[in-house]
């Protein structure tokens, strides 16, 4: 019992320096001000990812924003950071998932999004907002 809880801290110290390095390039401020209202952004055509990611039951789970409110707390938002820090490796697309889930499969996405298309190219302002963050170039 002992050795084997010890061994889980091992396990867990050793995989910590991986995800700070990538935590790190990872910008809050810009996560906040220019990434999170993405999210709750209307597009033409388009569902809000809010709508179907609010506490959903995927990897992509955002904060349910408090009654009458337009956007996330402080906490809540550093919440989402780390939800969605989880779904990018910076400098690495096919990793990020959050870069290619919803762009179309013509421009490089997946082929399945329930959420479809919601980016139809790579030069999508808001798509290259995501990008610019995800791949640690918003500092
Ligand atoms: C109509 C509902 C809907 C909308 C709108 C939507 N999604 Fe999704 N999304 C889903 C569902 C359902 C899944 C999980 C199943 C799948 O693969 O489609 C998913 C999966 C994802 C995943 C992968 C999560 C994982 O578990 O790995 C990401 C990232 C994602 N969506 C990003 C987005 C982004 C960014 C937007 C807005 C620009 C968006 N989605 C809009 C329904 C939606």
């Amino acid at each position: 019992m002992r050795v084997g809880g010890l061994a889980m801290i091992v396990a867990v110290a050793a995989a910590l320096p991986a995800a700070s390095a990538s935590a790190q390039s990872l910008d809050y401020e810009f996560f906040k001000t220019r990434v999170e209202p993405i999210f709750l952004k209307k597009k033409p055509g388009h569902t809000r990812c809010y709508v179907c990611h609010a506490e959903s039951n995927n990897a992509f789970r955002l904060e349910k924003l408090p009654p009458g409110a337009k956007f996330w707390t402080e906490e809540q938002s550093r919440r989402n950071f780390e939800t969605v820090s989880r779904l990018v490796v910076p400098g690495n697309f096919a990793a990020s998932r959050l870069l290619f889930m919803p762009l179309a499969p013509e421009a490089g996405g997946n082929a399945f999004h329930n959420g479809g298309r919601q980016f139809a190219s790579k030069d999508d302002p808001d798509w290259k907002t995501l990008a610019q963050w995800a791949n640690g170039q918003s500092r």
